[in-house]
């Protein structure tokens, strides 16, 4: 797939040796689920540097989350952290989640269409063209890289997943018609966050 990264920006700073500020790294067990209209799921999350115990946990915990959700799959700004990384598992099982750590999709051209809907975005569902293949590449758990033909459901859930990583919601991807038609509820989002 091919990713428009953003222009780099220069920041104008008072000090040219200012350190750049480390991500935080709050408790894994503490760690949520994340809805929309939060600004961490709109954002470009940044690339995984080092795989430690940290890592291991929230990797854990959001298995446990995806699970406990019925989802299928869950990436790591959904739990309010801009990292590439995504849990999925067809059959919405922590056990069988895989992690994919810093995830590069190469898609086919076939493409088709089928319903989605979003744990960030409780009661919306819609029609999202996806790619009906796809190679997935990335890293594991321990570092090892990971190279995946997908087809289907799945080629599907980790277009969605590698979306989120890209601050790219299932919205955005709706036909103008769908998106009129959620008004309603993304409007109850709004408010609830207020
Ligand atoms: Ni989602």
């Amino acid at each position: 797939m091919s990713r428009d990264k953003a222009p780099k920006r220069h920041k104008r700073r008072e000090s040219s040796v200012s350190k750049p500020v480390a991500p935080p790294r709050p408790d894994p067990e503490t760690l949520e689920i994340v809805l929309w209209p939060d600004p961490v799921l709109t954002r470009r999350a940044g690339d995984v540097e080092q795989i430690d115990s940290w890592l291991l946990q929230v990797i854990e915990r959001m298995k446990h989350l995806m699970e406990a959700h019925e989802g299928v799959g869950l990436a790591a700004p959904q739990v309010g952290l801009p990292l590439r990384l995504f849990v999925m598992a067809e059959k919405a099982k922590a056990d069988q989640a895989i992690a994919v750590i810093n995830p590069v999709l190469e898609l086919g051209s076939e493409t088709q269409e089928a319903e989605e809907g979003c744990l960030s975005l409780p009661g919306i569902r819609g029609q999202v063209i996806r790619a009906k293949q796809i190679t997935l590449t990335g890293y594991d758990v321990k570092g090892g890289p990971i190279s995946m033909p997908l087809e289907d459901f799945p080629a599907r859930i980790a277009q969605h997943e590698n979306d989120h990583l890209d601050g790219v919601l299932i919205i955005a991807r709706m036909s103008p018609s769908a998106r009129i038609a959620h008004g309603k509820k993304l409007r109850e989002l709004e408010e609830k966050a207020q």
